[in-house]
């Protein structure tokens, strides 16, 4: 990704108090993807999204957003986002459209064909001109997302978009997010504590822990990814010492706990594993140390239902 973020979070800390809410979030959110941000109940979503909207100011640390800083400059920086935060704002004896409309009057650049348009998106145009008290929580949560980006910001924030959703409404939204991701280079970023989820809507997902980022991935195109991407690998073999001596010079490796270990993509693996063989080496085992995201998100939710 050769291009400028829409967004960048460097070292952004909270505290409140003697607790350290948010710790040094780092992250990067460019045009055009869907950024997921994935953690457990408490391990600080929300916090994090109210202090990119500034709903929330940060005790150390900067977020930019189109270029300006939310603590300098946060008019220019909030003219940016589109956002949902905890439930949106609707006057529930009006229609859906009349809804948006009274938010198109705060903004001059916003039209009735823009209106039109993203109610088309979120697929709304058959109930649009529902009183809003009719509608499902589906519904609902569509409309606000219309709302949120009738003014084309460059960067969509959802703080938990999938809530209460049915699985045929997360794959609607998940369409429609990519499709403004796509087709409008908006960078759209969603919390969620489910990584299922995650999993369908995203490009790439940062894991939250406590506050902490413990880890950015990549989601769309992981296989082919794995098969180039450098892991550590543990091989189990008769003698450890003589192993490395067989790979001197190439790469070389080290012995930890009496197996062999080295750094390696998948064709070097089975390279390794040749010539180990060759050298008349007994092989027992191969495995890389690398955790898949479900193992390492099992091990976050796993810790905070059990600890
Ligand atoms: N205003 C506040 N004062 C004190 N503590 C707070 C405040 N807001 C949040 N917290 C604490 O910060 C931590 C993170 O809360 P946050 O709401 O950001 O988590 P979350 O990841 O959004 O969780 P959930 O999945 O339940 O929505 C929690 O321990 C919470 O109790
Ligand atoms: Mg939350």
């Amino acid at each position: 990704m050769s291009q400028v973020p829409v967004a960048r979070l460097q070292d952004v800390t909270k505290r409140i108090g003697s607790r350290t809410i948010i710790d040094r979030v780092s992250l990067e959110i460019y045009p055009g993807e869907v950024f997921g941000f994935l953690g457990p109940n408490g391990s600080g979503k929300t916090t994090t999204i109210r202090m990119m909207v500034g709903l929330m100011a940060m005790t150390s640390g900067d977020i930019s957003i189109g270029g300006h800083s939310v603590r300098t400059h946060y008019p220019q920086a909030a003219a940016q986002v589109g956002a949902i935060v905890e439930n949106p704002e609707m006057y529930k004896y009006l229609t859906g459209y009349q809804n948006l409309l009274h938010y198109a009057r705060m903004n001059a650049s916003i039209t009735r064909e823009r209106i039109d348009e993203v109610v088309k998106l979120v697929g709304l145009s058959g109930r649009i001109h529902d009183k809003v008290k009719k509608y499902s929580l589906g519904m609902r949560q569509r409309l606000g997302v219309a709302q949120a980006v009738m003014h084309r910001p460059k960067l969509l924030i959802l703080d938990e978009p999938t809530n209460g959703l049915d699985p045929a409404g997360i794959r609607e939204l998940r369409d429609y997010l990519r499709q403004l991701a796509q087709e409008e280079g908006t960078a759209v970023f969603v919390s969620s504590h489910l990584l299922s989820e995650m999993e369908l809507m995203c490009d790439r997902v940062a894991i939250l822990q406590k506050g902490q980022i413990i880890d950015i991935r990549s989601i769309r195109g992981q296989a082919a990814s794995a098969q180039q991407q450098a892991e550590e690998a543990l091989f189990d073999v008769d003698r450890p010492e003589a192993a490395l001596g067989v790979l001197q010079g190439q790469g070389g490796g080290r012995i930890v706990d009496g197996l062999l270990e080295l750094t390696a993509d998948r064709n070097e693996i089975a390279e390794v594993n040749r010539r180990l063989v060759e050298a008349g080496i007994r092989v027992y085992g191969i495995r890389t140390k690398t955790k898949s995201l479900e193992d390492q998100f099992l091990e976050v939710t796993g810790s905070e239902t059990i600890g």
